[in-house]
């Protein structure tokens, strides 16, 4: 079966989201954010449906959306930090796609996160206790899941062109002809 979608996976603040938009400018291929995803389709934010349905519900819309992005070609997909844990998501988007995964330190994605208020799992007084548990807990599993790990913490044109390296995908579009605020 032909593999040709990039998963970005990894833990909330790896740079899923930036990374995925600019990879599909350098490589010339679609990008869907697969939370947006879901918030358009619900027309809600996944805040929303966290507070309204509960997260089993939005993993159900999460593993749906897998499953309708697994069919197609050519994509640039970013995942949520939780797509990846759960075998059903692994099992229909490596299917079709290569899942990559952003390696970044808990340190790192713990300053990025420090002002963060619209990730459901975070909003809670031990944040950083929380966080530590989860890191430990997931790494392994996007480890597992993933197909190659990079490092996440560079900036995100970096990111793309090790990920283009690795996985031999022509850039249609030279990453240095972005400006340096647009990185
Ligand atoms: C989640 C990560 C979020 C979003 C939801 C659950 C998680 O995505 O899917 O809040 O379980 O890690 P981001 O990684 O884009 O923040």
């Amino acid at each position: 079966m032909n593999k040709s979608n990039v998963i970005l996976c990894g833990f909330m603040g790896c740079g899923k989201s930036t990374v995925g938009k600019r990879l599909s400018k350098i490589t010339g291929r679609p990008f869907v954010d697969m939370d947006y995803y879901i918030e358009e389709k619900s027309n809600m934010t996944v805040k929303e449906i966290f507070e309204k349905y509960g997260e089993a519900y939005f993993r159900d819309l999460e593993y749906n959306t897998a499953v309708e992005l697994a069919q197609k070609d050519n994509m640039i997909i970013s995942a949520g930090g939780g797509t990846l844990l759960f075998e059903r998501n692994v099992q229909a988007l490596s299917q079709t796609g290569t899942i990559v995964l952003l390696n970044v330190s808990l340190s790192t994605l713990r300053y990025r996160l420090r002002n963060d208020t619209k990730r459901p799992l975070l909003q809670r007084p031990d944040k950083n206790k929380a966080m530590a548990e989860m890191y430990e807990q997931r790494m392994p599993l996007y480890t597992r899941a993933a197909d190659i790990t990079v490092r996440g913490a560079k900036p995100p044109v970096k990111v793309c062109m090790d990920i283009c390296k690795r996985l031999s995908i022509p850039m249609v579009k030279s990453p240095r002809t972005h400006t340096s605020a647009q990185l």
